[in-house]
């Protein structure tokens, strides 16, 4: 519960994993300090904003589409990356808001994802043994004694850089990028190269009819700004404490109001969702919507207390539980915990992420399957089908770039193929083929469900 002794420095006294011992602490306290002076990168209407819309999702009237890298880098920073995985993510959604027939929230895991909990404290290569990667914001990739070493001047970067591809982000949502005919037309260009044309071709070709209806209806991009702008969220996981306190604001326009100022949405960890530790704290006293990851080893009475730690209110929109249980587990984990959140009466926003419980290893290569990646998803809505609950959206680790990370896909890339473009910093994401393929299969399956609650309600 948020007690009234929280304070954003509060974590501090709670124990804490996966959070880097800095050498020079003197060094980490001046840059708290500095970040403290920066000015936030999100405004706290648009935090209220989102929460409200996750509260929509909860409740089935839309749904979210959360995703990006595993883990942004700085030497992978520049435009066409921003634009490429903001381009998928759009394509995405139209075909997830047409096969829903609800509005979808787009979420990025993006300008600010860059902290990395591990699952070892340590690497070992070639018979050398170093402290691990924790991403670009703690530690460098480069396997020297040197680069492994937090730096405290990394969060000034990881900062300028968050704040130069929101920039960017908010310029394509507003600007004319996002234009729903456009977005439109790049996804005809993916059915037309798909091998699955013939099965992708009808959504492509009705949400094509129902553009030109809505234009000879006088609705074009002149005459209604939701064809021609969207709104697109930003969300990391809050691992980095220091870095995440010092962009807390108490905004004038919502006193009494602590606002995590990094994004608008944040999350804690599977590692890091201990009831009493620091990560959870953190965020159970900052007004942002966010959310949990909800792993295989999550028992139920961990998730009501902290479920009773982290919405206290029982606010709707605000908790978002993001369930990544594997595809081999979810039908025996998942749905326990619905039920005894719907037993106690909890307001939450369910989401699946099918990637972080279907990693495996293949020559030499952290590797996810496609198939595994399906499954997991299918399943989750499934479940929610049976619990009569909402099943609210979907979390994936993915990229606008034509990376050969996962296996399998209509281009069915194999073990073999891995090597060709492995590129990313942390775990394998899915391609942008990968993900429209992703795309269309969710919105075959919204559809049917949509075509089933409707004959529903008329047999009624
Ligand atoms: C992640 O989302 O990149 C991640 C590390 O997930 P999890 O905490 O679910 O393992
Ligand atoms: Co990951």
């Amino acid at each position: 519960m948020t007690t009234s002794s929280w304070h954003p420095a509060s974590w501090r006294d709670m124990p804490i994993r996966q959070v880097p011992e800095y050498p020079d602490q003197t060094r980490l306290r001046a840059m708290e300090e500095k970040l403290g002076r920066f000015p936030p990168l999100v405004f706290a209407g648009e935090c209220d904003r989102l929460t409200n819309l996750l509260a929509e999702a909860g409740e089935g009237r839309a749904f979210v589409l959360q995703g990006g890298d595993c883990a942004e880098s700085f030497s992978d920073f520049n435009a066409n990356n921003i634009r490429d995985t903001f381009r998928v993510l759009l394509q995405m959604a139209v075909v997830l808001t047409f096969g829903g027939g609800l509005p979808v929230v787009k979420l990025g895991r993006m300008a600010g994802q860059f902290a990395k909990p591990r699952s070892s404290d340590t690497e070992t290569q070639g018979g050398e043994t170093l402290p691990s990667y924790r991403g670009d914001i703690i530690n460098g990739s480069e396997f020297t004694p040197e680069a492994r070493i937090p730096d405290p001047q990394r969060m000034e970067f990881a900062y300028l850089q968050s704040a130069a591809t929101l920039n960017l982000l908010r310029a394509f949502a507003t600007g004319g990028f996002a234009d729903l005919h456009e977005v439109h037309r790049w996804n005809l260009g993916f059915v037309a190269r798909s091998p699955l044309a013939d099965r992708y071709a009808d959504i492509a070709q009705r949400i094509d009819e129902t553009l030109r209806f809505m234009a000879a209806c006088g609705m074009n991009s002149l005459t209604a700004p939701q064809i021609r702008e969207t709104e697109f969220y930003t969300s990391h996981e809050a691992l980095l404490l220091p870095f995440e306190e010092a962009l807390t604001r108490e905004p004038m326009t919502h006193p009494r109001r602590h606002y995590a100022c990094s994004a608008h949405f944040l999350w804690i960890g599977d590692r890091t969702r201990q009831p009493d530790g620091a990560h959870v704290e953190f965020l159970s006293g900052v007004a942002n919507p966010i959310g949990l990851k909800v792993g295989p080893t999550t028992e139920v009475e961990d998730l009501l207390r902290l479920a009773d730690r982290l919405n206290p209110n029982n606010k709707a929109g605000r908790l978002t539980l993001i369930a990544r249980m594997g595809a081999a587990k979810l039908e025996q984990k998942l749905p326990t915990l619905i039920r005894a959140i719907q037993r106690e009466g909890r307001k939450v926003t369910w989401l699946t992420d099918p990637m972080h419980g279907n990693t495996h290893s293949a020559g030499g290569y952290k590797t996810r399957s496609f198939d595994a990646i399906l499954q997991e998803v299918r399943g989750f809505f499934e479940i929610h089908d049976a619990e009569g609950t909402f099943p609210g959206g979907v979390h994936v680790e993915m990229t606008g770039r034509d990376v050969t990370e996962c296996l399998g896909g209509a281009h069915c890339l194999t073990e073999a193929d891995l090597s060709a473009n492995y590129a990313t910093f942390c775990d394998p994401r899915l391609n942008a083929e990968q993900s429209l393929e992703l795309a269309f299969l969710v919105a075959e399956g919204l559809k049917s469900r949509r075509g089933a609650s409707i004959q529903l309600q008329a047999a009624q």
